[in-house]
């Protein structure tokens, strides 16, 4: 059930069922030469509306721009600044948390927003109490698509140790299966620098001038993300039926 296709009675009559809500958080940057900017985005909200199906769960708006500042020196890339992400989330949660939601599970589309979802959690946490009656029972938690069990094997099935770590592979292909009139096409260098560590947006690009670390993105198809989809959302609706009944 996705919140923005439903009406507030329908809500209304979903939070006596339930308090979880899953809630989709991407980016919008740079994914290499063939990869979409919205990429991210379109990984996080593919696998949070296909879980929300296999676990009966109101899957709230996507939250698409993320803290992408190392992608800027590559046109199209759009950030915000890790305190207004801060910001965005936390308002997020406790509006969410304002009418009843307790259980608010982030189905994460970057790594990039990690720090930020932490931190937000923790200012919900102190804030949510002094505005809600039983605010202290919010909790939010992540849950980074590609740590799921399932992506860990279909990425070393279908890509061996060519998967890479920005414009993944297997991110490539999820975004393709999802829109699949989108498939782009490049001449990538064969020899792409590994993963590293990086300082700003200008380091970034010259230590990868393609956009892509250690990734293969020409390995990319339809069908491997159409079964990177299926198994990863399933794996996906489990932790948050777990986070829902947990002590
Ligand atoms: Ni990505």
């Amino acid at each position: 059930m996705r919140l923005q296709l439903m009406t507030w009675p329908e809500v209304e009559a979903y939070l006596e069922q339930s308090v979880g809500v899953i809630v989709p958080i991407g980016a919008t940057e740079q994914h290499g030469p063939t990869g979409l900017i919205g990429t991210d985005a379109i990984c996080a909200e593919t696998l949070a509306w296909r879980a929300g199906e296999l676990a009966n769960a109101v899957v709230g708006p996507t939250l698409s721009v993320g803290m992408s500042e190392h992608h800027m020196h590559f046109p199209g890339s759009v950030t915000l600044r890790p305190t207004t992400l801060i910001t965005v989330i936390h308002d997020v949660i406790l509006s969410l948390a304002r009418h009843g939601f307790r259980r608010i599970f982030f189905i994460n589309g970057h790594g990039g927003n990690n720090p930020s979802l932490d931190a937000a959690f923790f200012e919900a946490y102190t804030e949510a109490p002094q505005l809600i009656e039983d605010g202290d029972d919010v909790r939010c938690l992540t849950g980074d698509w590609w740590n799921m069990p399932s992506a860990g094997r279909l990425s070393a099935e279908f890509f061996g140790d060519r998967d890479g770590d920005h414009a993944t592979a297997s991110e490539v292909s999820l975004a393709a299966a999802a829109y699949p009139d989108h498939v782009k096409t490049a001449d990538l260098d064969p020899d792409v620098p590994s993963a590293s560590r990086i300082f700003g947006p200008a380091d970034f690009r010259r230590r990868y001038p393609e956009g892509r670390m250690g990734s293969h993105p020409q390995l990319a198809s339809v069908e491997a993300g159409t079964q990177i989809i299926a198994e990863v959302a399933a794996d996906l609706a489990k932790e948050y039926r777990k986070f829902l009944t947990e002590e």
